[in-house]
Parts: C-alpha cells; sequence; structure tokens
C-alpha cells in the first residue's frame, strides 16, 4: 500500500493513461526534495544529468536560442529565488533516496491501474526548480508523466494527445529521433483556447499523457516540481509508429496517420520490430 500519490481519485481508474487529470499527493515537505537538499544534489550530479537555462523566454522559443545563465549547477539552484533561471535535475532515481520515492509513486498508481499498462520500465525521476515567472516552452514527451508540486505554484497548459490541429503528425514526427530533435514546438496563440489550464500548489499535481502537448509557467515564487515518469509496452509501440512515420515521409511518402488504419499501424509495427532485430545482428 502507498502513501504518496492519493489514489482516491476517481478519474485515476477512469482517465488513465489517455486522458490528463489533476491528482492530489503527500510529498510536498519531504526532506529529499527541500532546496537546501536540491542545492547539494545540483553539486553531486554528474554534469550531464543537469541542464540548466534562463527561464524568461517564450512559450514558442526554439532550443538553440533558449540562453544560458552563466552559473554553475549548485549557483543557479542556491540562488534560484533571484537569478531568473530554469533547471531540471535529471535521473535522480539512481541516489537511493530518489529510487525510493519513485517506486513508492508508481506503486501507489499501480494499485489503481494494473490493467491499463503492461510492461512499464524506464521508470525515470526529474526535479525541476525554477525562478519567479520562468516559463516551460510548449513541447510533448514521449513518456507517461505525473507531474508533481512541491513548493511555489505554476500553471501548466495542456493539450489532448492526438489534438492534430495544435499538434500537426509532422510536428510530433519531428520529435522521434534522438536527444537532439527539437523539443519545443511551433506555438500559435490560437492553440490556447483548445487547452485546459492547470494551477498547481503544493500537494497538488497532474497526469501529462504521452503526447499531449504542454506548456508550463511559474508563478511569482519560486517553484519545485517532482516528475515521476515511464514507458510502457503500448506507448513504444505507439512512439514507434511516429518513428516510421517520419522515416516514410523523408522519403517522399504521405503515410497514414497513426491510429487511423489498425492494420496498417500491424504492419508498421512489425517493420519497426524487424528494423530493431536486424540493428542488433
Ligand atoms: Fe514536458
Amino acid at each position: 500500500m502507498g502513501t504518496s500519490i492519493d489514489t482516491n481519485n476517481i478519474a485515476l481508474t477512469e482517465r488513465y493513461p489517455w486522458q490528463r487529470f489533476a491528482i492530489r499527493h503527500t510529498l510536498a515537505d519531504h526532506p529529499a526534495l527541500s532546496l537546501e537538499r536540491l542545492v547539494d544534489v545540483a553539486r553531486e550530479l554528474p554534469r550531464e544529468r543537469v541542464e540548466y537555462n534562463l527561464g524568461a523566454v517564450g512559450i514558442g522559443m526554439r532550443p538553440e536560442k533558449v540562453p544560458l545563465n552563466g552559473l554553475t549547477p549548485e549557483e543557479t539552484v542556491r540562488r534560484i529565488e533571484d537569478n531568473k533561471s530554469w533547471i531540471v535535475l535529471k535521473y535522480v532515481e539512481e541516489l537511493p533516496e530518489y529510487r525510493a520515492l519513485l517506486e513508492q509513486c508508481l506503486a501507489d498508481i499501480e494499485d489503481h491501474t494494473k490493467r491499463a499498462l503492461r510492461g512499464i520500465h524506464a521508470k525515470q525521476a526529474f526535479i525541476f526548480i525554477s525562478s519567479p515567472g520562468s516559463v516551460t516552452p510548449y513541447h510533448i514527451d514521449q513518456e507517461h508523466n505525473f507531474l508533481l508540486q512541491i513548493r511555489g505554484q505554476k500553471t501548466i497548459h495542456i493539450w489532448d494527445p492526438d489534438d492534430r490541429v495544435a499538434m500537426p503528425e509532422e510536428a510530433v514526427e519531428a520529435t522521434v529521433f534522438g536527444q537532439n530533435a527539437h523539443r519545443n514546438l511551433p506555438w500559435q496563440e490560437s492553440f490556447r483556447e483548445r487547452g485546459e489550464a492547470y494551477t498547481l500548489t503544493p500537494g497538488d499535481g497532474v497526469y501529462v499523457p504521452v503526447h499531449s502537448p504542454h506548456w508550463v509557467k511559474n508563478g511569482d515564487a519560486v517553484s519545485i516540481s517532482l516528475s515521476i515518469t515511464y514507458r510502457s509496452s503500448w506507448s513504444r509501440r505507439y512512439v514507434g509508429l511516429f518513428a516510421i512515420n517520419a522515416k516514410l515521409r523523408s522519403l517522399g511518402w504521405r503515410p497514414a496517420a497513426v491510429g487511423k488504419h489498425r492494420f496498417i499501424d500491424a504492419l508498421k509495427h512489425r517493420l519497426v520490430l524487424l528494423l530493431a532485430a536486424l540493428r542488433r545482428r
């Protein structure tokens, strides 16, 4: 039995894992998530597991244009109150105290959702620390994601994962190849009314489905959030279909949209498995 994520929320069983929904959690006062402890973690983590930059960016800013802040990770966290920055500590589950937190949260969810998803893997935890007013630009992720607010307030705007006005197929395909794929995607003000805004204060959280477009704006205090992410057999297949479509499109084809024809999707999935097997030989 778990105690971190409140599983009394009926939405967790009805909407998971395809639709967004709000949750509550009990981690806001956890010592591993205090700013003091996170200063140490920022110093101890290998440099490649820390990403940070100035936080006062536009909703639609491209990643290569996002400016750096000129500080070390440790200084960035220590002075987050007034350095107008955004920093993420990645894969913190490799440290035992966060591994325990991650496992606890996933156990809470799984108690209620065992039948919804199989083959859960790539379980990871990220901690976002950001200055007042920081923005995380519009983007999608390839993982299932529970975002838990620990300190301060932020508003996350979320769209349906299959909203092809807010996020056309080609834009999704542009994100599936590797770490250098553009994470921040074309934003238009007209998208705004198609999404839904959740304002999170400590103890609040939200589930963000795979490929659900989102962007985040901090309130006027320092914000700390914990993000619990994982993949599943379903998400691996789903993301793979976009990868194969990206490949076909680059060859001049106009592939059928993912989800439109089950038979074609099944065929493409076979192709993905075949290519993966060939690559392993
Ligand atoms: Fe995200």
